[in-house]
């Protein structure tokens, strides 16, 4: 590990100060942060003609946001309909935002794209989101290997549920800041090397997915930002057996489903996508139409690095 991303608590202030408050304060940072959330819900929706047509302004205002917040919210003004030419377009739509490093995923076609969509797949059963239930808060690969995190996704939608599959989405330096201002101590247990470990698993096609032990903050060692890693899954997971560890993982599951006002509550249109630096996320149980074929499709493709930032 770097020195970005390895933190003795003893020197967790002075590296907060260099990496996340820029030399400023946490008051100054935290006030700052609120205040470019308030500007950004006021701002308009970003709109593209399509995801191979994006003008050059819509790239730098979703950069921006993602570089501000973490997550953009795009939507297209004449979503496709064929699902095949979204997901080829969706691969360059990635490329525009300096993400290159794309997740290995079983379920992933040719390109990476995976089809989130309810599916009697023997290789997906099992598995919540191939069904329409509702998936708890979390980030994205948090049982990958401490050496491989997750940093991005695109999560896009094809098609919308009939009713419910809404996303909640939170930043993740609003979850940093809200248990700072609780207490440091927390902050500090979830910086620690082996504050979550997600057990071995033996995975549906016989393979071995080896534990995954890591922190639940870190720092991103190329851009220096601060990355989550968390699942409020109360199964097949341990917290490290010190009292500040446990108080930050009660205290996380309670404040997420609490009334946080800068929590985004969002069902996604047809063409309408997040694009996001992994910040934590749920999803509310679903129901297609009975009589129609036509069920929720929502596309996602992982990345190992963040989204650029110019
Ligand atoms: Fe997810």
């Amino acid at each position: 590990m770097t020195a970005k991303t390895s933190i003795k608590n003893g020197d967790l202030k002075s590296v907060l100060e260099t990496h996340l408050f820029e030399g400023g304060s946490f008051e100054r940072w935290s006030s700052a942060k609120k205040n470019i959330f308030e500007a950004l819900n006021a701002a308009p929706q970003i709109e593209i003609p399509s995801l191979n047509q994006c003008p050059r302004d819509s790239i730098v205002e979703l950069k921006r946001r993602c570089s501000q917040v973490n997550f953009a919210i795009y939507q297209m003004t004449q979503p496709s309909e064929d699902l095949e030419k979204t997901v080829t377009d969706l691969v360059s739509f990635t490329s525009l935002f300096g993400l290159s490093l794309q997740e290995d995923h079983r379920s992933g076609g040719q390109n990476g794209v995976v089809a989130l969509t309810p599916s009697a797949e023997e290789s997906k059963k099992g598995y919540i989101p191939y069904t329409p239930r509702a998936i708890n808060w979390h980030t994205d690969g948090y049982y990958n290997p401490a050496g491989s995190p997750i940093k991005s996704f695109l999560l896009h939608c094809h098609r919308p549920a009939e009713s419910g599959g809404v996303n909640e989405v939170i930043d993740s330096e609003i979850a940093f800041m809200r248990m700072y201002e609780a207490d440091p101590a927390m902050v500090a247990a979830f910086f620690h090397p082996q504050a979550m470990v997600i057990p071995e698993n033996v995975e549906k096609d016989g393979s071995v997915r080896p534990p995954s032990v890591g922190p639940v903050f870190f720092f991103d060692e190329s851009s220096g930002r601060l990355q989550m890693r968390y699942t409020a899954r109360t199964r097949s997971i341990e917290w490290r057996d010190d009292p500040a560890t446990r108080n930050a993982s009660q205290w996380m599951r309670e404040w997420l489903v609490s009334d946080e006002p800068y929590k985004l509550r969002i069902k996604l249109n047809a063409g309408q996508g997040i694009l996001n630096n992994n910040v934590l996320h749920n999803r509310t149980e679903f129901f297609d139409d009975p009589a129609s074929s036509k069920h929720r499709v929502m596309l996602r493709v992982r990345f190992h690095d963040r989204i650029g930032e110019n």
